[in-house]
């Protein structure tokens, strides 16, 4: 089994992020784990430069920072001439009606006067960084299953027309924490855009910001605390967190609580022992520039190592080099 997964720097980490994908990828470790910065990813939409290199170092820093090994992160662009290539291969391999039908594509692209071809290609450079690496599980929220589920079908077409090269990769979904809301807002995901809204907590967030943003979660007039997703999302969301951040199932946590004040305080609580951690960690990595290019020169130069034979063994069969 490989494990691979990323994460896109266009915005600050957050606790969907953490709960839903990242903590998950510091556990269960395998040497051949690989996981990454997609900034490429991040160019899908405006952007500044600066903060670009600013939010990708800060995410490579969070994702060492929860514990994964040295040996096995890297950043997107620093293999983008095998991922490049690799790429224009799957864009051959893949229908515009395949990729027009993303929901993450409709969602962003919708309303929008001009919109980049790249947010339109974008899950065929996600499947070239899985299907690169021969990676076998791809760990991620729900948001991204439809993604990985492209690259099962490009990895099946590429492997039937040409020949076998490529390994059919899964998207492995959490249970509980597969999509946390936004806490103010708890009919969207908590997502990264959402820097300006109250309701998104962050891996770097300091405690007092943290518990600030619990206290003004929305919940709902009832009076019973109760685990139910589909009519109480704004309850369920703390529940899960809670859930997800002490080990229990959503309906074991709702009966630990007393009140909508004791279950705020007590999520809160919770996430702030969830993040210090890695919060302390990130930050002291922030401040050692120096290993941090050490750690990401010797990931770039590992990923792109393995990669490398299966990149070749495609360009050969599909009747290229
Ligand atoms: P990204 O950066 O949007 O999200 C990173 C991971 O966090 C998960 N996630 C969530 N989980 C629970 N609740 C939420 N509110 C929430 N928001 C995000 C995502 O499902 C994801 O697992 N395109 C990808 C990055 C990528 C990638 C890949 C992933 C690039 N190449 C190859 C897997 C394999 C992205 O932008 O994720």
């Amino acid at each position: 089994m490989t494990r691979l997964s990323g994460i896109t720097p266009s915005g600050h980490v957050h606790l969907g992020n953490h709960l839903g994908a990242v903590r998950r990828w510091a556990a269960d470790r395998e040497p051949e784990d690989l996981f990454f910065v997609s900034d490429l990813h991040a160019m899908t939409i405006p952007h500044r430069p600066e903060r670009l290199r600013a939010l990708t170092r800060e995410t490579f820093a969070i994702l060492l920072g929860v514990g994964i090994e040295p040996d096995s992160v890297f950043v997107q662009s620093d293999l983008c001439g095998e991922l490049g290539a690799l790429n224009w291969v799957l864009e051959c391999t893949c229908t515009f009606g395949e990729a027009a039908r993303m929901i993450q594509f409709k969602e962003k692209a919708g309303g929008q006067d001009s919109v980049r071809v790249g947010l339109l290609t974008y899950p065929v450079l996600m499947s070239a960084d899985i299907l690169l690496q021969g990676a076998t599980e791809v760990p991620v929220g729900t948001d991204q299953d439809q993604h990985v589920e492209l690259a099962r079908a490009l990895a099946r077409r590429f492997n039937s027309t040409f020949g076998e090269v490529f390994a059919v990769p899964k998207a492995v979904v959490p249970k509980t924490a597969a999509s946390i809301r936004d806490l103010s807002d708890p009919g969207r995901k908590m997502a990264k855009s959402a820097q300006q809204s109250p309701g998104g907590v962050f891996v770097l967030d300091e405690p007092d910001v943290i518990s600030r943003k619990f206290r003004r979660a929305v919940t709902d007039g009832e009076s019973e605390i109760r685990y139910d997703p589909e009519t109480r999302p704004g309850v369920a969301n703390l529940l899960e967190i809670l859930a997800a951040c002490t080990g229990v199932s959503p309906y074991a946590a709702a009966t630990s609580v007393d009140s909508y004040a004791d279950l705020k305080d007590t999520v809160a609580a919770a996430v702030i022992e969830e993040l210090r951690p890695v919060r302390e960690r990130a930050r002291e990595l922030l401040d050692d520039p120096a290993e941090l290019d050490r750690v990401r020169a010797q990931g770039a130069k590992r990923a792109a190592e393995r990669g490398r034979p299966r990149l070749e063994a495609a360009m050969r069969v599909a009747g290229l080099r």
